[in-house]
């Protein structure tokens, strides 16, 4: 019955959402998305902070495969901001586990999709343990040539513009790059992102309207798009409206159409 239904019914993609009126040749091909809320869906239902975080990574699962079959080229998610070590050791802790846990789960689905898992951020101050999974699954998809999953994780857009300043000026002071020779381009290839284009759309849910230290450098065209939904109940449906909207946009970069 259910496939009858499917039949009459508009086209269809595998999670049953409408993809009619998507321009498929116009997908953006970097999303970048700030996933904001978890703390207050748990909230709204008397449970603990972690808990929304836990029901947010299912979330992560859901817009990958998501935008995976849409064709887009990056997901970039903003997992944990350099910032965010000032919450309670509880919550850091549980976040910091939240990569193993999604990885160990979903690892296989990512390998099978032909998904590229990659990580921007400072390591250093990772616990082994959350740098341990994410090194096994960039070893494991580090062939794969679809969507490249990119978590940002202990990133902060600023502390990565200051190392990537100190960078060019050592190169500059060892002779491998004339002052004259640095422009936009070449300082890009100093940032975290130097292998990726910029991002093309900027998902924020949760109703804040702010960038909160994420790519900075790199979203200076990108096209914004914000929710009031929490990061928890965003689903495929939320992720095509906002491809809708970016496919209305005019994008100009400070020229005329
Ligand atoms: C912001 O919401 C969210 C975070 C700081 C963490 C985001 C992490 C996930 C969605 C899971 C990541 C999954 C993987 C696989 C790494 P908030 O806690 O600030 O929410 P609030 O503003 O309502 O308090």
């Amino acid at each position: 019955m259910k496939k009858l239904w499917r039949s009459l019914s508009n086209k269809k993609d595998s999670s049953e959402t409408n993809i009619d009126d998507i321009q498929m040749e116009h997908i953006p091909a970097h999303i970048a998305i700030i996933m904001d809320g978890n703390g207050r869906w748990a909230s709204k239902r008397s449970l603990p902070r972690i808990a929304g975080h836990h029901e947010g990574m299912k979330v992560v699962r859901k817009i990958t495969k998501k935008a995976s079959e849409l064709g887009v080229k990056t997901l970039t998610l903003y997992a944990f901001s350099t910032e965010n070590w000032k919450r309670p050791k509880t919550e850091v802790d549980y976040l910091m586990k939240l990569p193993e846990e999604f990885l160990g789960t979903f690892l296989p689905e990512l390998v099978k999709e032909n998904v590229k898992v990659e990580m921007m951020g400072d390591k250093d101050l990772l616990p082994s343990h959350t740098k341990r999974a994410l090194e096994k699954a960039q070893i494991d998809t580090r062939d794969n040539t679809g969507l490249v999953l990119n978590f940002a994780l202990n990133y902060g857009s600023r502390a990565e513009m200051i190392h990537a300043v100190h960078k060019v000026l050592a190169d500059v002071n060892n002779g491998i790059l004339n002052k004259e020779e640095i422009t936009e381009e070449v300082f890009s290839d100093y940032l975290m992102t130097k292998h990726l284009s910029d991002p093309d759309l900027l998902i924020r849910t949760s109703g804040e309207i702010r960038l909160s230290n994420f790519m900075l450098w790199q979203l200076a065209y990108t096209e914004f798009w914000f929710t009031d939904v929490l990061w928890p109940d965003f689903n495929e449906e939320h992720l095509l409206d906002a491809i809708r909207t970016y496919q209305q946009r005019s994008r100009r970069y400070g020229g005329l159409k």
